[in-house]
């Protein structure tokens, strides 16, 4: 369709935008509904649109494509937004104009590495701000299907980058920094975002057993102790404005038709209520929850059951991919599936997220200012450079090899590797368009330094070997660019081991016969470096995961000495053999038998553990004599209860831990001070470890001490019995600082009287 031309200037085709209008609150419809009135309570407000619509309207509105109801001047809305690390490239956001380009992060798993909160927020500020930037623009909604917090459990999970790592307290606590750096500080929302997988997703697919019919067996202590603990603080800590319920089944009902999970955890035991907020399923969640081919065949419900039945546990949204077929709540509703109340009810929590977003308030409210010039900031490019360097883990540093020194004349680098110059390959799954790629080998350049450089193979297949040897030949130094990418690690793709790829060792063992000191930069999660240790002049081993828009100059920046890694290792670096002794679709977390456990807690022969990371200096640690050796139960309850705004108990404070941090080597460098807890206490087996509380410190200049207050509450403390219920048990407590054991520091104290439960978790139906 063309617009009339105006004074002779050539008419252009209008733009099809797929993002959001605005309804006109001033001039259209529903200008003197209640919806429109800024100053009403926001339950009322939606309870007004959705009282203005008739049963048809609304039933076409209960799926992710919702059409709107354009007699109520309600524009058609899309309910899927992508943003995982940076607004992304999917059907809900148009991309184009001055919308061509946004910042992209490090990939979470990259960020979860980082272990800097207050980092994860400024991240998650900028993201909820480019986001809604965009839907300001039409080229976007309000609401985004992130963060992905399902702990990272098994290492050829696919979908394991999208996370912050296997540990469920870390994953916790990033999902708080980035919902509060995303939803941002209210009233309105900046943008809604949405925590997924609710619950227990982790698998792709592993023989016939594919996400979409995976039941995942579950005891109530993994449950509550593990597979929980991110969507806790999503829901009853950090008020997020919306969940996804997961393809996968938990202990026999899918999750998306599961009242105990949605209605009995979530809404009641989590008081997720406050806000009306909405549960999204994922997309054709609902189908393959019927009894269809491939899908879990619950109860044997055909289609229209299993959408009536999704809606009845407490599913507000229907998404629907390509794959499935698209529901019909309509049909369904006919069928007498889901009632007319569980209908309001639905459409009433979609439509309060969008009236605490803003979505009906006029063009000078809260966040609506927000445009072109708010996205690509300079500000945001520095924060995503600074979040990859952040990131970025040195796992093995033989004879102080880094940083290179490059002052010498003639000096050249071999960089050598399949993404030594992909700069597309830094940004993993979920991405949109960055303002900029800076791959390694540009990076290096633009430092000055000689780079000669040769691609290298992904998978299998070394190919032709003789450019790279000739390139390493003539260098100084050898940069590999190795491990995996988000076309071997991805949705819907698991992998069956954790093997260097074949073509890429063989390619290293020959440049390793040669003499040249090698440095290797990993990408991508879970690989076994075990056949890295032994060869010979493989002096460094870094890891990258998925660094972003800035990854190369971030790498090349350690490399060089400009700046110091000190990420650590957001998941263990399991043995190949781990993957044959542990089987895949077993969720149990404790080792039994043959059955080797999961995670730095239960598993102890890690090739990197969990935690691990090296610096470019050396740290001392000590914690202060004042920190107490005893505390007794009854009065860490009574202290906490006595006119504090603590809501629930596990959320009390315990007594911090003043650390002094001391950098006694020769370089400048950030320290993460990891707090591991072990001891005697609560349920048997006893964990290894758990993480209990951690801090990131900035800039430490040698001889430079630094004190700091590491702060934690009972939850750390507490361990999960086999109802589920979350104990804060006597016993004997020490916390380490840092791994390996015995760490830096440590102290040990003793929790006198009675045991207290802080959480009583309510049981499944029998
Ligand atoms: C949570 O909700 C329950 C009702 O489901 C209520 O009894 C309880 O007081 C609420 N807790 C908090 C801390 O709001
Ligand atoms: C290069 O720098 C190192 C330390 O920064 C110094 O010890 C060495 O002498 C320098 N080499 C040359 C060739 O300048
Ligand atoms: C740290 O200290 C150890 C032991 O003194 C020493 O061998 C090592 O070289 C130091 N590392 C750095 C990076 O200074
Ligand atoms: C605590 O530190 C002391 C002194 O360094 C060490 O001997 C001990 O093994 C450490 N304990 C633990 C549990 O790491």
């Amino acid at each position: 369709m063309l617009v009339p031309s105006f004074l002779g200037l050539v008419a252009l085709p209008l733009p099809v935008w797929a993002g959001i209008r605005y309804p006109d609150c001033a001039g259209g419809p529903l200008r003197s509904n209640l919806v429109c009135d800024a100053t009403a309570p926001p339950d009322a407000r939606a309870s007004a649109v959705v009282a203005a619509m008739n049963n048809n309207e609304k039933l076409a509105n209960l799926i992710n494509n919702a059409p709107g109801v354009s007699r109520l001047g309600l524009g058609a809305y899309q309910w899927w937004n992508e943003a995982l690390h940076g607004v992304a490239i999917n059907r809900g956001i148009t991309w184009g104009g001055q919308f061509s380009a946004a910042t992209q992060f490090p990939q979470a798993i990259t960020t979860g590495a980082t272990f800097n909160d207050p980092l994860v927020e400024q991240m998650g500020t900028i993201i909820g701000t480019e986001a809604r930037a965009f839907a300001n623009n039409q080229r976007a909604h309000l609401d985004f299907w992130t963060p992905n917090v399902n702990p990272f459990r098994d290492p050829r999970w696919g979908r394991g980058h999208e996370t912050p790592g296997e540990d469920a307290f870390r994953n916790k606590k990033w999902a708080e920094a980035f919902i509060k750096g995303m939803q941002g500080p209210g009233p309105n929302y900046r943008v809604i975002a949405t925590c997924k997988h609710y619950a227990a997703y982790d698998l792709e697919n592993t023989g016939s057993t594919t996400r979409f019919n995976f039941n995942a067996r579950v005891s109530m202590q993994d449950l509550v102790e593990y597979y929980m603990p991110p969507f806790q603080q999503c829901a009853r800590d950090s008020k997020v404005g919306s969940m996804m319920c997961a393809y996968n089944a938990v202990n026999g009902v899918p999750a998306c038709l599961d009242p105990y999970l949605m209605d009995t955890i979530l809404r009641k035991h989590w008081n997720w209520t406050d806000a009306n907020q909405y549960i999204v399923s994922d997309c054709d969640a609902v189908y393959y929850a019927s009894n269809v081919n491939g899908g879990h065949r619950y109860k044997n419900m055909n289609y229209n059951a299993a959408i009536g039945a999704s809606i009845e546990a407490g599913c507000d949204n229907m998404c629907w991919a390509t794959s499935g077929t698209q529901p019909n709540p309509s049909s369904a509703f006919n069928a007498r599936t889901f009632s007319q109340q569980s209908l309001d009810k639905a459409l009433t929590r979609q439509f309060e997220g969008l009236v605490r977003a803003g979505y009906f308030d006029s063009p000078n409210s809260q966040y609506r200012n927000l445009g072109a010039a708010n996205v690509n900031t300079q500000t945001a490019r520095d924060l995503a450079l600074k979040a990859a360097e952040e990131g970025i883990v040195l796992l093995k540093n033989d004879d102080n090899f880094l940083p290179l020194s490059l002052n010498t004349t003639g000096f050249q680098v071999a960089m050598i590797g399949f993404w030594a110059n992909a700069a597309d390959k830094m940004l993993g799954g979920y991405s949109g368009t960055p303002p900029f790629r800076h791959d390694p080998v540009t990076a290096a350049r633009t430092m000055g330094i000689t780079a000669n450089y040769v691609n290298g193979p992904l998978a299998q297949g070394a190919g032709d070997m003789n450019a790279a040897v000739t390139a390493a030949q003539r260098s100084n130094v050898v940069i590999f660019f190795g491990g995996i990418d988000n076309t071997v690690e991805k949705e819907s793709g698991d992998r069956s081991g954790i093997a260097w790829p074949s073509g890429q060792l063989s390619l290293l063992q020959r440049l390793a016969g040669l003499g040249k000191p090698i440095i290797v930069v990993r990408m991508g999660t879970h690989v076994d470096d075990t056949p890295l240790l032994s060869l010979p002049n493989i002096k460094v081993i870094l890891w990258a995961g998925y660094p972003g828009q800035s990854g190369g100059t971030a790498v090349m920046n350690h490399i060089v000495g400009i700046t110091s890694p000190a990420g650590r290792l957001p998941a263990t670096v399991y043995p190949t053999s781990y993957t044959s002794q542990a089987t895949y679709t077993n969720m149990a977390l404790r080792p039994s038998g043959t059955y080797p456990g999961r995670t730095y807690k239960w598993y102890p022969n890690a090739v990197f553990p969990f935690g691990h990371g090296l610096h470019y200096t050396n740290f001392s640690v000590g914690i202060s004599r004042s920190f107490p050796r005893s505390f007794l139960i009854s009065e860490l309850i009574a202290t906490c209860q006595s006119g504090s705004k603590v809501r629930y108990l596990d959320q009390c404070p315990f007594a911090s831990v003043p650390l002094t941090v001391m950098n006694t080597g020769q370089r400048q460098s950030d320290y993460v001070a990891l707090g591991f807890l072990s001891g005697i206490y609560g349920p048997t087996p006893y964990p290894i470890k758990s993480l209990a509380t951690y801090k990131r410190l900035g800039a430490l200049n040698p001889g430079e001490i630094q004190t700091a207050e590491l702060e934690w509450k009972l939850e750390s403390l507490a361990r999960v019995d086999d109802r589920g219920d979350t104990i804060l048990y006597p016993g004997t407590y020490t916390l380490v600082i840092d791994t390996p054991a015995p760490g830096l520091a440590n102290v040990t104290f003793v929790l006198e009287g009675e045991q207290v439960v802080l959480d009583k978790w309510p049981q499944p139906p029998t």
